[in-house]
Formats: structure tokens, C-alpha cells, sequence
């Protein structure tokens, strides 16, 4: 694992090369958050997917600010935060402030993708960017090799546990192909066993993963199927 101290804040999203599962708490227990992200780290994963809905976004209604900045005190994973709200050029650096180590926004709605990476930054927190399954590739070209992370939604976006599309998935070899080996390539939504192997050959390294961990009982069991199934 790579620190990076900036600005008083520690970076600490895994350096590109690993494949790192991401447990999504959308589908944990929300009255016993910290210690369901306990449980899942104790499987070893490195990254902990934190989705904020805004309700206009996407048609649900999540976490934000002051709970970002609650479980920072109880957990010390990279925190990953993708902000699925309208308006992430006005609330990304305040999740940034509350203690996340990653940002991810959407593209289809920042008006200034390449200004708010560099606040980002500025901030001490990596940044990524996010597509929806109907956005082409062609929209990140140009930020997408700013990015350390970036984001290709395998459903649409708003609730945990749909259907894998493996239709969006596809993209990822493109952007893989845009970033090269240096920035990471995630995936979201419907990622378990049976896709895990697919999208890492297509290129992806950091798997998000909701249902497939917080809806079985054992945590780290599920987490090391999908593991076992991603080498
Ligand atoms: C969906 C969220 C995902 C969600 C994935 O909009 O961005 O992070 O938790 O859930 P699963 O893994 O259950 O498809
Ligand atoms: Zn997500």
C-alpha cells in the first residue's frame, strides 16, 4: 500500500496492480454500519464503497456528509465515496473534508470534471470519475487519464442487487486501454462469483461488490469467493 501525505489527509487507495475487492454498504445492516465494515475487514479488504444517492441522481436516497465523517472514526479503510447527485461540483470536496480517501463522480452531470479533480487533490483525496451504462467511453477520453480510479457502472445506478449487464462491462477494456496500467479501473454493480473472473480479464482491478458480500451471513467466506473467482 502506497501513503501519500497531502495536506494533512492520507491517500490511501491501494497503488494500481492489485485486485482489490470493494464491499458496497448499500446492502449492509444501516443501524450497525461501523461494525459491519469491521466484519468485512477483517477479511483483508483494503477499500470500503460508500454510495451517496441524492434521490434526483438516481431515483434513492442514502447516506452523505455526516455519516462519511461518523465511520471515519471507526474505520481506517479507504474510504471510497461515489457521488450519485446531481450536483458533485457543489458537495464532492465536503465528503473529501468529512474523510474520504476517494471520490468518484459522475460525468454525465459535473459541469467542471477537470476543475473538480484538481480540488480533489488540492485536498489530499484521489478522484475518480464514473459512467453510467448508456454513457460512451468517448465522454471520459480526455479525463479519464487524470483520474486514479475510474468508475464503469455494470447496472443503473440507484439500488444493489440488479442484473449484471455485461453489455456496459465491455467498456471497461476500452478505458483500460485509455488509462494504461497506473490508474485504477472499477467496476460497480452486479459483481459477484460468476462476474468477477469476466471483468478482470477485461481489465477491470477494483470490484465492488454489495449483495454478493453484505446479503450472505459470512462476509469473509463471500469475500474470498469472489477473490477465488477474480484470479
Ligand atoms: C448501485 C451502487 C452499487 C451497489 C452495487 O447504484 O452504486 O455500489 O451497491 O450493488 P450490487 O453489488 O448488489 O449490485
Ligand atoms: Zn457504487
Amino acid at each position: 500500500m502506497v501513503w501519500f501525505v497531502l495536506g494533512g489527509f492520507a491517500m490511501r487507495l491501494p497503488k494500481a496492480g492489485t485486485i482489490e475487492i470493494a464491499p458496497s454498504i448499500l446492502s449492509a445492516d444501516f443501524g450497525r454500519l461501523a461494525n459491519e465494515i469491521g466484519e468485512v475487514a477483517s477479511a483483508g479488504v483494503r477499500i470500503i464503497h460508500l454510495d451517496v444517492m441524492d434521490g434526483h441522481f438516481v431515483p434513492n436516497l442514502t447516506i452523505g456528509v455526516p455519516v462519511v465523517a461518523s465511520l471515519r472514526r471507526h474505520s481506517d479503510l479507504a474510504f471510497d465515496c461515489h457521488l450519485m447527485i446531481s450536483e458533485p461540483d457543489r458537495y464532492a470536496e465536503a465528503f473529501a473534508k468529512a474523510g474520504a480517501d476517494h471520490v468518484t463522480f459522475h460525468i454525465e452531470v459535473s459541469d467542471e470534471p477537470e476543475k473538480l479533480i484538481e480540488r480533489l487533490h488540492g485536498l489530499g483525496c484521489t478522484a475518480g470519475i464514473c459512467l453510467n451504462p448508456e454513457t460512451p467511453v468517448e465522454e471520459i477520453e480526455a479525463i479519464a487519464p487524470l483520474c486514479d480510479m475510474v468508475l464503469v457502472m455494470t447496472v443503473h445506478p440507484g439500488f444493489g442487487a440488479q442484473k449484471f449487464i455485461a453489455e456496459a462491462a465491455k467498456k471497461v477494456i476500452r478505458v483500460r486501454d485509455i488509462v494504461g496500467a497506473d490508474v485504477r479501473v472499477e467496476v460497480d454493480g452486479g459483481i459477484g462469483p460468476e462476474t468477477a473472473q469476466m471483468v478482470v480479464s477485461y481489465g477491470a482491478d477494483t470490484l465492488v461488490a454489495g449483495n454478493a458480500v453484505f446479503g450472505k451471513s459470512d462476509r469473509v467466506e463471500a469475500i474470498n469467493a469472489i477473490r477465488a473467482a477474480a484470479r
